[in-house]
C-alpha cells in the first residue's frame, strides 16, 4: 500500500512538472505559455492605474485553450534604480517579451541594449523617449525588436489650447486682450508634460492670442499637488487668473478643489483644462466644473501595446512606433 501511494505522489509530481513546465513558449502538453514582464514607472496613478489594468484583462481575453500569457507586473516606484534591477531580473528569468513604462526616458538606451543583448522583445509604452530631433530614438528604429506604443503629446496641448479658442472670449475672461494662465506641469523629465506645457499656449499663440504665464510650476501628475499648486496661485493672483492649465486630470482634481474653495466658478469666472478624460473629469466637464479634458485613450494603448507583444511573440516585425490618437472632450 505504501509503496503504491508513492508510485501515485511521483507520478502526480512528474505531471504537475510537465504542467507547470510551459516555460518561454513551449508547446509542453499542448499548452503554450508565455512569460511577459510588464513593468510600470509608478502604480500610484490615476492614469496609469487603468491602463495597466487594461493590459491584464486584454491579455486574459487573448488566452486559448492552447496558448496563455503568465504575466508578472512589477511597480517600479518611481525609481529609476529599481526598475533597472526589475528588468535584469526579467532577463535573468527568462521572459519571452517585455512591457516597459519607464521610470526616466534618459534611461531608454541602457536598459534598451539589456533587453535587445538578451534577445527578448520590448515594447515601450507611455513614456515617449527623445532623439536629438524629437523625432525618432535611434534605439527604437535600430532594433527591429523594439516599439514604442503611445499617443503624440503635441497633439494632446494643442487640444487643450483649441478648447479654450473655441470659447467666445478664447479664455480672455476680464476682455484685457491678454490670456493669464497658470501652468501646472507633470513630471518634467517626461515628454509628456513638456509637450503638453509646450503645445498649450502654442495653439493660443500661433492663432494670434496674447498669452501671460502667472505660474508655472511642477506638480509630477499628482492630485495633491495641483492642489497645492492652484491653492498658491488663486491666493497671489486672485482674480488675474482666467484659465488654469493641467497636464494631468489628477492635478486638475486637484485644481478643481483649489478653485472651489476660492469661491471661484469655471466656466463664469475661470477655466480649468486637463488631459487623460478620467471618468470623473468627464463628469465634471458635464456638469460643467471643468472647461474639457483630452482623452488618453488607455484602451486604445494598452490593446496596441499588447497586440505589438503579441505579435513579437509569434515572430512577426514590429514597426518602430504605434501611435493612439487623443480625442478632445468638452461638454
Ligand atoms: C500621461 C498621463 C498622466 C500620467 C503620465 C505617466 O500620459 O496623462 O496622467 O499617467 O502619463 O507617465
Amino acid at each position: 500500500m505504501k509503496k503504491l501511494i508513492a508510485l501515485v505522489l511521483v507520478l502526480v509530481m512528474a505531471l504537475s512538472l510537465v504542467a507547470c513546465g510551459g516555460t518561454a513558449g513551449t508547446a509542453d502538453s499542448g499548452v503554450k505559455t508565455y512569460k511577459v514582464g510588464v513593468a510600470i514607472y509608478q502604480y500610484n496613478d490615476n492614469f496609469m492605474t487603468l491602463y495597466r489594468q487594461e493590459i491584464e484583462a486584454y491579455f486574459k481575453t487573448l488566452e486559448t485553450d492552447t496558448v496563455k500569457y503568465n504575466i508578472t507586473m512589477v511597480d517600479s516606484k518611481n525609481d529609476m534604480a529599481e526598475q533597472t534591477n526589475q528588468i535584469d531580473t526579467f532577463i535573468t528569468q527568462g521572459m519571452d517579451v517585455i512591457i516597459l513604462n519607464l521610470v526616466q526616458t534618459s534611461s531608454a538606451e541602457v536598459l534598451i541594449d539589456k533587453v535587445v543583448a538578451a534577445n527578448i522583445p520590448l515594447i515601450l509604452i507611455n513614456r515617449e523617449p527623445l532623439g536629438e530631433t524629437d523625432e525618432s530614438y535611434p534605439g527604437i528604429i535600430n532594433n527591429p525588436g523594439v516599439c514604442y506604443v503611445g499617443a503624440d503629446a503635441r497633439q494632446s496641448g494643442t487640444y487643450q489650447g483649441e478648447i479654450v479658442l473655441a470659447l467666445d472670449n478664447k479664455g480672455d475672461i476680464n476682455g484685457d486682450g491678454v490670456v493669464k494662465y497658470v501652468m501646472v506641469v507633470g513630471d518634467p523629465e517626461n515628454p509628456d508634460a513638456q509637450y503638453r506645457t509646450e503645445f498649450s499656449i502654442k495653439a493660443l499663440t500661433d492663432a494670434g492670442v496674447k498669452v501671460e504665464k502667472l505660474v508655472e510650476n511642477v506638480g509630477n501628475w499628482d492630485q495633491a499637488k495641483g492642489n497645492e499648486i492652484v491653492d498658491a496661485a488663486l491666493a497671489q493672483y486672485g482674480a488675474d487668473i482666467e484659465v488654469v492649465f493641467c497636464n494631468n486630470d489628477g492635478m486638475a482634481l486637484g485644481a478643481a478643489a483649489a478653485i472651489e474653495k476660492h469661491g471661484r466658478k469655471v466656466g463664469e469666472d475661470i477655466y480649468l483644462l486637463g488631459v487623460d478624460a478620467l471618468t470623473e473629469c468627464q463628469e465634471m466637464v458635464k456638469a460643467g466644473t471643468m472647461t474639457g479634458t483630452v482623452l488618453n485613450d488607455h484602451i486604445g494603448q494598452s490593446h496596441a501595446a499588447v497586440d505589438a507583444a503579441v505579435a513579437a511573440l509569434k515572430g512577426e516585425a514590429l514597426q518602430n512606433y504605434y501611435w493612439v490618437d487623443y480625442v478632445k472632450v468638452t461638454k
